[in-house]
């Protein structure tokens, strides 16, 4: 093999190699600032966190993780490593508008929920959400 055919061959590997990598690392995901100001009308109650819990089981979990931490069984099928609810970093820098609109509009491999659940549901998810950093950081 020519020189050059094989610095081409090294250049291909080393391309789906980085595009490989660069799929699983979080890409910036902007939320609207209207979004992101908007505040969660549902008070997390014991009964509404019972409802967001059962939510998540049902809809989440299989990517997210049962304990949110994003080790889903789906997630060695996905390209995105969907996001780890327990990392208290993460979701300090969310406001419960961001959550909920993300929840709603998703992106890619994360599923749009605006038509599927309710916005009582979604803020109710996002309520649920906030309760596995705050378990963890109890530990
Ligand atoms: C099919 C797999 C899948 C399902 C089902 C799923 N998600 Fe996701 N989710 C993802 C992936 C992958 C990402 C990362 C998306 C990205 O960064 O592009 C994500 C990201 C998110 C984010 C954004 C967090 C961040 O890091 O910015 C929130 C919030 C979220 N999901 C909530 C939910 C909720 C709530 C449900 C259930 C109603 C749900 N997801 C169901 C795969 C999934």
């Amino acid at each position: 093999m020519k020189v050059l055919s094989k610095l081409a061959l090294a250049a291909v590997v080393l391309l789906l190699f980085a595009g490989l990598l660069y799929g699983h690392t979080k890409k910036p995901w902007p939320v609207p600032a209207a979004a992101k100001a908007r505040k969660n009308p549902v008070a997390a109650t014991a009964e509404s966190l019972a409802t967001g819990a059962k939510l998540f089981q049902r809809n989440c979990a299989v990517c997210h993780g049962e304990t949110g931490d994003g080790k889903g069984p789906w997630q060695n099928i996905l390209t995105t490593q969907p996001s780890d609810f327990a990392d208290a970093h993460m979701m300090a820098e969310h406001t419960d508008g961001e959550l909920f609109w993300k929840i709603s509009t998703g992106r890619e491999q994360m599923p749009a929920f605006e038509k599927k659940l309710s916005e009582q549901k979604r803020w109710q998810l996002v309520n649920y959400l906030r309760t596995f950093a705050r378990s963890k950081g109890k530990k």
